[in-house]
């Protein structure tokens, strides 16, 4: 079956704009974005949305997903709980073109409060450019995965 290019995007309060602006740069890219929210900025809770997206992701609803809250970090930590799911933060491009290429990542997770919306935009065109390079590297998936 083939995965749809479809992608998940999801933060806490501390990210709407940043995902907002990821949404409309992989919107124009052609990517079919599911942006499940949250829309409005009152405080709320990182690992909610994470799992959210992290569901999406290991349903094969989605193809890949990216995840934003003010580190990166508690977002993604939330999504690694779900089964299937690799997230890794990055803060730069090499790292998220690293993550897809030999840790076939299926998410990324950005730190709004650490990059800005340029560094944010390049991570996500690295991460989303690159593709598993299997041999190897899928030996050390198949190990995390077990
Ligand atoms: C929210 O203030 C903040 O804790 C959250 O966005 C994130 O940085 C947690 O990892």
């Amino acid at each position: 079956m083939t995965a749809p290019k479809r992608i998940v995007l999801s933060s806490d309060h501390a990210a709407i704009e940043l995902r907002q602006a990821v949404a409309k740069h992989i919107a124009d890219q052609g990517w079919e974005v599911m942006d499940i929210g949250p829309q409005t900025p009152e405080s709320t809770h990182y690992p909610i949305h994470g799992k959210a997206a992290a569901d999406a992701v290991a349903s094969g609803d989605c193809a890949l997903g990216i995840i934003l809250c003010g580190t990166g970090q508690g977002i993604m930590m939330a999504a690694n709980k779900v089964p299937g799911i690799r997230c890794g933060v990055c803060s730069d491009a090499f790292s998220a073109r690293m993550i897809r290429q030999h840790n076939d990542a299926n998410m990324l997770s950005i730190g709004a409060r650490v990059v800005g919306e340029g560094q944010a935009l390049d991570i996500v065109d690295a991460f989303l450019g690159a593709d598993f390079e299997g041999g190897r590297h899928a030996t050390r998936v198949d190990m995390i995965e077990s």
